[in-house]
């Protein structure tokens, strides 16, 4: 999309304003580099987490609940792992390793939203077979993740954007390029570069609202209706047919599909929450 904000930083000013982009947590990297070795994985990992008690209790506590039913008490992270699969241990570390940095704010927003659609797209990328589901919650939980910078550049500023997009109803990446000069989609796709995400990770992150940008329309597409179909403060989720008439699946009922998603959401951030 053509760009007609003067004020519109380039690739440069953007790495020099957006310098301290803060490094991926410990425990995430240490996860990250385990599972691509999954000869060693589950011992690896249950050692990482070992390390980090909160994160352990927390996976623990979850494997426990409701969310996933399994039958028998579960007292050992390496059983736990075994049961969840290394990815979904992944996940959930990654879901906990980001909350300090998500929520410095103050609020708990970001990471609220971020829970409820990495839970949305996981759902949807199963329901229609466009992406494996378990990078579909990766997707989802970190597509918002350059809302983090804007927030740490200038809390007060960023919650005026916001509320300027709300009350006028404006798009919010369009307030953000006029306060700013950049917005969270450029920002987060700065943030996976260096972490060394992968492509299709950085590639979602930047068309999240905009997927028929993407050279994968209808993977960023499952982000895209994750994001919309939860978002708190829109009781009937728009999906925009132009958009909808490029992807390889279709919702046909918004709204239904919405509730769905958002107690299936809910019930496991209650675990994620816990105290
Ligand atoms: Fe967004
Ligand atoms: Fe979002």
């Amino acid at each position: 999309m053509m760009n007609n904000n003067p004020n519109k930083l380039d690739a440069q000013q953007l790495v020099a304003e957006f310098k301290d982009i803060p490094p991926m947590p410990n425990v995430m990297v240490k996860a990250l580099s385990v599972i691509k070795n999954p000869a060693t994985g589950i011992a690896e990992l249950s050692k990482i987490m070992q390390i980090d008690q909160a994160i352990m209790a927390k996976t623990l506590s979850l494997v426990n609940s409701a969310f996933y039913g399994f039958r028998q008490q579960i007292t050992s992270i390496q059983k736990a792992l075994v049961i969840l699969g290394m990815m979904k241990a992944k996940n959930i570390i990654m879901s906990l390793a980001l909350k300090p940095m998500m929520t410095a704010n103050g609020s708990r927003e970001l990471w609220e939203h971020s829970i409820r659609c990495a839970v949305a797209a996981e759902c949807l990328a199963k329901e229609y077979r466009i992406i494996n589901p378990d990078d579909a919650f990766v997707i989802g939980f970190l597509h918002d993740i350059g809302k983090m910078l804007l927030n740490s550049k200038n809390p007060l500023k960023y919650s005026k954007v916001k509320y300027l997009a709300e009350q006028g109803n404006l798009k919010l990446t369009d307030v953000e390029d006029a306060q700013f000069g950049t917005n969270h989609c450029i920002l987060g796709a700065l943030v996976s570069k260096k972490w060394q995400l992968p492509v299709i990770l950085t590639n979602c992150i930047r068309y999240h609202h905009d997927p028929l940008q993407s050279s994968l329309p209808s993977v960023c597409g499952i982000a895209y209706c994750a994001d919309r179909l939860v978002q708190a403060k829109l009781p009937n989720p728009t999906l925009e047919s132009t958009v909808m008439n490029k992807l390889d699946f279709s919702i046909n009922d918004p709204i239904a599909t919405r509730e769905t998603l958002l107690a299936k959401a809910n019930i496991f951030l209650k675990e994620m929450s816990g105290n």
